[in-house]
């Protein structure tokens, strides 16, 4: 499938802009019309389970104002006709549909890309301007957004406003986006997109965890699996210092011991497994109300019946030495290369018909809600 990205080659994005520097990509998708409408967004908006904002709010007056959602439709119809913006994120997950639209940018690792966020704003919305951790994909989807960025800012952030937002900002470069066109930003360069009519904008949200994610999901993940690891020793100490000093040598040890965690091949890699298949909101899936069976399966997909993913699953899959285990929201299962290849793809597990490859493979994964089966028409 071609990436969104006008003339350039994927290999050269990755090669001079991807965490770099920002590109503009006019008509990266080309008479672009968004599956999801303004009301569409404002009706996930009302919803229990989605996630959602309401920031109000001007630069640089910084008059800003954030509501969370779930939002009542009384609510949002008598929102001025200025100044706000309105966002869902996740908007994949609850409209599996724009999965496909994650699967354009398949030239990052499918582990990387995090989210679909939409932004709905009346002119003048903004989120004011910020700085993001994370790269992303600003896709304009309805409307017109100017755009300023700057890479060289200064980062104070105002402090009486629960946003991220900068105190001062001068821009170094502008457009202004029209319906198809994206704006790739990598991680740390200052942002303020202001609506210039009422509009849309789609971010595809890159996930880079911190070390402090990495660390805290990892000593969770051993007191888990491995009892508490390794533990703490120092044969042939000599007997002196202070008593009340941690000492170098102490310390070399403990960073001995945190590293000799982190260098365990095999533990360390199924850790990851577990820890990148699972998303930023953890979503249980509902096992299917009649457990699948081979024979069921078999008669399913004989039947027209196509293999889906669950949206709230995220399935990757690892080779460890000879072995592969699929990944998927948090849990292992083993299998072969080319099941793993399948299931871990969605538009290849909907072309999987009979004779099923592995059928206990893809019954475990059904059975624990990771996939499920839709009715063929
Ligand atoms: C927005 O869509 O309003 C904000 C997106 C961003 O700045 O990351
Ligand atoms: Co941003």
């Amino acid at each position: 499938m071609k990436a969104p990205l006008g003339t350039l080659a994927a290999d050269a994005f990755l090669q001079d802009y991807w965490q770099r520097r920002p590109l503009l990509i006019r008509q990266a998708f080309p008479e672009f019309q968004p599956e999801l409408d303004i009301d569409d967004i404002a009706g996930l908006a009302c919803e229990e389970m989605a996630e959602s904002r309401l920031v109000s709010g001007r630069f640089p007056q910084h008059d800003w104002r954030v509501r969370y959602g779930p939002f009542r439709e009384r609510e949002l119809a008598a929102l001025p006709e200025r100044d706000w913006t309105l966002l869902v994120q996740d908007v994949e997950k609850h409209y599996p549909p724009l999965r496909a639209l994650l699967e354009r940018f398949a030239f990052l690792p499918r582990w990387r890309v995090d989210d679909l966020m939409v932004s709905v704003a009346a002119p003048g919305g903004s989120v004011g301007p910020h700085v993001d951790q994370y790269d992303v994909f600003l896709l304009q989807a309805q409307g017109r957004r100017r755009w300023q960025i700057a890479e060289r800012f200064a980062p104070e952030l105002r402090a009486d406003c629960e946003l991220n937002v900068l105190q001062s900002f001068e821009p170094e470069q502008e457009w202004t986006l029209g319906p198809g066109d994206m704006l790739y930003l990598p991680p740390g360069v200052a942002h303020h997109g202001v609506a210039l009519d009422t509009g849309m904008t789609w971010s595809i949200g890159m996930r880079a965890p911190s070390a402090a994610d990495l660390f805290q999901a990892f000593g969770e993940w051993l007191a888990e699996h491995r009892g508490e690891g390794a533990r703490y020793t120092d044969p042939s100490r000599p007997a002196r210092g202070d008593t009340a000093e941690i000492d170098g040598r102490a310390i070399v040890r403990f960073r001995e011991l945190a590293a000799g965690e982190l260098a365990a091949d095999g533990p360390f890699t199924a850790f990851l497994g577990q820890f990148l298949s699972r998303y930023r909101l953890a979503h249980e899936p509902a096992p299917p109300e009649n457990p699948v069976d081979e024979a069921a399966l078999r008669a399913a997909l004989s039947a027209g019946a196509v293999l889906r993913q669950n949206p709230w699953t995220r399935m990757l899959w690892i080779r460890f030495d000879s072995q592969v285990a699929v990944f998927a929201a948090g849990k292992r299962y083993a299998c072969h290369e080319e099941t793993a290849v399948r299931v871990c793809d969605p538009q290849r597990l909907a072309e999987v018909t009979e004779p099923v490859p592995e059928p206990a493979v893809f019954c475990a994964l059904l059975n624990d809600g990771h996939l499920y089966l839709e009715r063929g028409s």
